[in-house]
């Protein structure tokens, strides 16, 4: 490698941290105290990269206006979280074109039995079996070339992504090995443990924002008195006693939002509610929600009549995004054999 030759003390440089989230829909409060929420501490704390997914959004059918739509309401959500498009790179990933230009060429580099054995393949061919595009097929490709170029260290990863983040990391390995070092391998980040939030109507099921029944999920933009109401018809059980145990998933799940708004524990929760019915604390934990997405709405929604601003963001961050994506596709077409143009 080129800069192995230097001998002078290298400044410590931060680790990078990359992250992506799809403009499929309106991220819900599971998105939001699962992930979201952190990455503010993150792109503080790491020299961070984080872009709106548009390209894995199409691998299912997409509205175009309602994509054009969301796109922008993403990027002004990663704003409203607090994330700082001056420190971390914030982009749109269409915008960037290396990122299709190096998941075609990953593609030559990735088995088809590999990817056949993806679980979220397997889910989602389930799912939208009138469309089992090749696009969601290589799926994953394109999310290694997302984290490969930026030659990042840390991909914060939930459970549902974690084949994906280790199947980047075998991509990355056996291009490594048949060339020379060109990839930093990506480790997963696990940072402070976020809410897994579950849907309000089936808390067995994850929270999710393509749920056909809107009562089971609280969008992060939904008002205060919409919020109240999904939380007060969420399902729970008929034993009426606040407190964290088997067979109470409904009030499982409620504990675990209330702890993430709150901070408190199982145990002080149930002592704050003993005595009390589930419609006392479901007006806590409503509230406690209300509150904890107060200033990401009320942010959001400056953002969002600022268009011109939004835009520039983009263009800035794609300026931005491309110069280090450019930097590990030039090596990689070097290291392949094309001729450089
Ligand atoms: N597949 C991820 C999801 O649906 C989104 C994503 C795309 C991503 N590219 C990525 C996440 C790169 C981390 C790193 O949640």
């Amino acid at each position: 490698m080129d800069n192995e030759k230097k001998t002078a003390p290298q400044p410590e440089r931060k680790k990078r941290i990359l992250s992506c989230i799809q403009p499929s829909g309106i991220p819900t409060l599971g998105n939001y105290l699962g992930a979201l929420k952190n990455w503010k501490t993150l792109g503080d704390e790491f020299d961070g990269a984080f872009a709106v997914a548009d390209l894995h959004a199409i691998t299912v059918r997409q509205e175009p206006a309602k994509l054009r739509e969301q796109t922008l309401q993403v990027l002004a959500l990663l704003l409203a979280i607090g994330l700082d498009p001056e420190k971390s790179i914030l982009f749109i990933q269409s915008h960037v074109p290396a990122h299709a230009q190096l998941a075609w060429i990953l593609n030559c580099y990735t088995q088809f039995g590999e990817m056949s054995r993806m679980t979220q393949f397997k889910d989602k061919s389930a799912a939208h079996a009138d469309n089992v595009n090749v696009g969601l097929f290589s799926y994953p490709v394109l999310m290694a070339a997302d984290i490969l170029l930026y030659q990042a260290d840390l991909v914060p990863v939930g459970a549902d992504q974690k084949q994906h983040l280790e199947i980047a990391r075998d991509i990355a390995n056996r291009f490594n090995t048949l060339y020379s070092p060109t990839f930093t391998i990506p480790e997963p980040y696990i940072g402070k443990q976020g809410a897994r939030v579950m849907s309000l109507q089936n808390p067995l099921k994850k929270m999710s924002k393509s749920d056909p029944n809107p009562k089971s999920f609280i969008s992060v933009f939904d008002e205060p008195a919409v919020i109240l109401k999904k939380i007060k018809s969420a399902v729970t059980d008929c034993d009426g006693k606040v407190f964290y145990g088997d067979g109470k998933d409904g009030i499982n799940n409620l504990m675990g939002i209330y702890a993430c708004c709150t901070g408190k524990t199982y145990d002080e929760i149930a002592a704050e509610f003993d005595g009390q019915g589930y419609g006392v604390f479901k007006t806590a934990v409503g509230e406690a929600v209300v509150e904890e997405l107060r200033p990401v709405r009320e942010q959001y929604a400056h953002l969002l009549n600022d268009k011109a601003y939004l835009k520039e963001v983009a263009a800035k961050g794609a300026e931005r995004a491309s110069r280090v994506a450019d930097r590990t596709l030039q090596k990689v077409m070097k290291k392949v054999g094309f001729v450089l143009p």
